[in-house]
């Protein structure tokens, strides 16, 4: 089962895939954790993501669709994934499509995972991790509501996408995916 976390910084997708992936017992894949452990080693792909990550900009389309084919080609997701802050664009989007067919799998749903800019900048600011500055939230919230935001239109015309509301205690947004993905 293929399960895509959605929804702008911050809203508690690698929060909610790390619970769903234990309760689900499917792995979960977060392009952002791929990107900071690359960073960490310092391999070629960390070196070339570093001003992206730093800045909050988004790592170029290809770059992440390599990451996210080869990851998901291991055994550990032949069961399906939960997809974690990808795909974040219509190209990306395309990307996936295409590795799910090869696979012959489908996306079940895409869940999109809603809170408000002042909550989500509360959260951050307050977790502090090296992009969770003032400016660079407020830049990755642009990222996202110009380049990942339009995906919602795409995924709901399929009839992939549900929403569920973010604001709450880890445990009742989890209950409230697991009953919207069924
Ligand atoms: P990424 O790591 O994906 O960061 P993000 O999308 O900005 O999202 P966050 O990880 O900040 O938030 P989250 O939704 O996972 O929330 P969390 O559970 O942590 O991406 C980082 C960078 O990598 C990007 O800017 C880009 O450069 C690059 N990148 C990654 N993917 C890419 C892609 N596909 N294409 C191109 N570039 C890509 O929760 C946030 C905080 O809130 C935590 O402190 C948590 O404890 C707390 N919290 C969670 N749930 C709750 C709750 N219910 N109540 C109160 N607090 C809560
Ligand atoms: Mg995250």
């Amino acid at each position: 089962m293929i399960i895509v976390l959605f929804g702008a910084p911050g809203v508690g997708k690698g929060t909610q895939a790390a619970v769903l992936a234990t309760s689900l017992n499917i792995a979960h894949l977060s392009t952002g954790d791929a990107f900071r452990s690359a960073i960490a080693a310092a391999s070629p792909v960390g070196i070339l993501a570093k001003q992206y990550v730093e800045s909050g900009a988004l790592v170029p389309d290809d770059v992440v669709a390599k990451i996210v084919a080869e990851a998901l080609a291991s055994e550990k997701f032949a069961q399906g994934a939960i997809l974690d802050g990808f795909p974040r664009t219509k190209a990306q989007a395309d990307a996936l499509e295409e590795i799910l067919a090869s696979k012959n799998q489908v996306i079940h749903k895409v869940v999109n995972i809603d809170v408000s800019a002042d909550t989500i900048t509360e959260r951050l600011l307050q977790r502090g991790r090296t992009d969770d500055t003032e400016d660079v939230i407020r830049y990755r919230l642009d990222v996202y509501t110009n380049e990942t935001k339009p995906l919602l239109e795409y995924y709901s015309e399929k009839g992939a996408l549900v929403t569920v509301d973010g604001l709450g205690t880890v445990e009742e947004v989890t209950n409230r995916i697991l009953q919207a993905i069924g």
